[in-house]
């Protein structure tokens, strides 16, 4: 069993053979699901697990408690992937208390049809402070970060930051190390988590970043991802970057969705023209990405150029399902230029336009260039002026 202090333990468990995290992601590295245990005078439970993990994580519980009997369930946060064990809990500790957010409360009953709750829960709101008899919990209301009851909280003793969804990652702790050790690169995996789970609420994460701004935070405990207790800096700005919309990556996105290859032949000239300028490039196959990485690359880069064909009357659809996710995931202030082809009706340039100018704060670039079939010499002047335009 890992201790994280003199009176914090990890109970959490590693997800190795998860398919699919919240049945849509790849976790190729599996998947953590954090849990701690405070030990004061009185005890708390931060979160449970996944129903997948539950028995391994009712034992690691018991192996924490030895013996003891456990005064609070903490509920930073209600998704699944860390509450599914709140009833099994409730049944071994007949003294226990849920902790949570009011919101949290309301829809607990949603989860556990059926449940009894009647006495056995504690509504917190933001500045209440859990007296755990030598050591504490200070709590603050994250709402949207990932959904509207979630709570952090500060263990003020050892300057522990519970940060629910925050500053979590896709990849199993076996994998990336408990403390990261394993890893060179935490934010590859934890860019593609922040985008595609909590992208879409950028105000809610700077909310939060200013409110434990004035913390003096040691360690960022997680509900996913390695214990973070070094340079600590690093995470935050990264999460005040990404969380702002801004660019993490100087350069231009070429995405393209090419049928046949002529769609992609054009883009990737227009890459090297762009590279000719001295301006990095990333090319990237939208048909053959997957597309929570796409997503990634797609928030990565203030640049970007969609390059598409035409397909029965609409879009190619990879490009359709990657600016569909784009949409819902909020993306915005970019620079974005077009290249369309198709053989009879172009009109992928019209709707991939159309669907860009429907998000927030993006500025357009026109013409779009439009292909017939293939590239053609007479089609490279306007790919060069695409190149000068998108790069200003
Ligand atoms: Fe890890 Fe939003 O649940």
């Amino acid at each position: 069993m890992k201790q994280i202090s003199k009176s914090i333990f990890y109970i959490g468990t590693d997800d190795v053979d998860l398919d699919l995290f919240e049945s849509q992601y790849p976790v190729p590295e599996g998947m953590a699901y954090n849990s701690y245990l405070i030990k004061g005078g009185k005890i708390a439970v931060l979160d449970t697990a996944d129903a997948r993990r539950g028995e391994e994580w009712l034992a690691n519980l018991a192996e924490a408690l030895d013996g003891a009997k456990p005064d609070y369930l903490v509920v930073h946060h209600l998704e699944p992937d860390h509450s599914a064990l709140i009833s099994k809990v409730l049944e071994l500790y007949p003294g226990l208390v849920v902790a949570a957010s009011a919101k949290a409360l309301q829809m607990l009953g949603q989860f556990f049809p059926g449940m009894d709750f009647g006495g056995r829960t504690l509504a917190l709101k933001e500045g209440d402070v859990l007296d755990l008899d030598g050591c504490s919990l200070k709590f603050f209301a994250a709402p949207m970060v990932h959904w509207p009851e979630v709570m952090v909280s500060y263990e003020q003793e050892s300057g522990t930051l519970f940060s629910a969804d925050a500053f979590g990652k896709f990849g199993a702790l076996s994998v990336s190390g408990f403390y990261g050790e394993e890893e060179d690169d935490w934010a590859c995996e934890a860019r593609r988590y922040y985008f595609n789970i909590c992208g879409k609420y950028g105000q809610p994460v700077q909310n939060l970043l200013k409110k434990v701004s004035e913390l003096d935070i040691k360690t960022i405990a997680a509900l996913h991802g390695p214990i973070l207790r070094k340079d600590l800096d690093q995470y935050f700005k990264l999460y005040d970057i990404w969380s702002k919309y801004q660019a993490e990556k100087p350069g231009v996105l070429v995405a393209y969705a090419s049928i046949h290859g002529g769609t992609a032949k054009a883009a990737k000239l227009l890459g090297d023209m762009i590279s000719a300028k001295g301006v990095r490039v990333k090319m990237m196959d939208v048909a053959r990405m997957e597309v929570s990485e796409a997503v990634e690359d797609g928030f990565s880069y203030d640049k970007v150029i969609l390059a598409a064909s035409s397909y029965d009357g609409g879009l190619f659809p990879p490009m359709y399902n990657f600016l569909h996710h784009l949409q819902d995931k909020a993306w915005q202030k970019r620079r974005v230029g077009f290249i369309e082809n198709g053989s009879w009706a172009p009109c992928a340039g019209r709707i991939m336009k159309d669907m860009v100018s429907s998000m927030r704060d993006m500025e357009i670039i026109e013409p779009i260039v439009t292909l017939k079939s293939v590239m053609r010499q007479e089609d490279k002047p306007a790919l060069e002026a695409l190149a000068n335009e998108i790069i200003k």
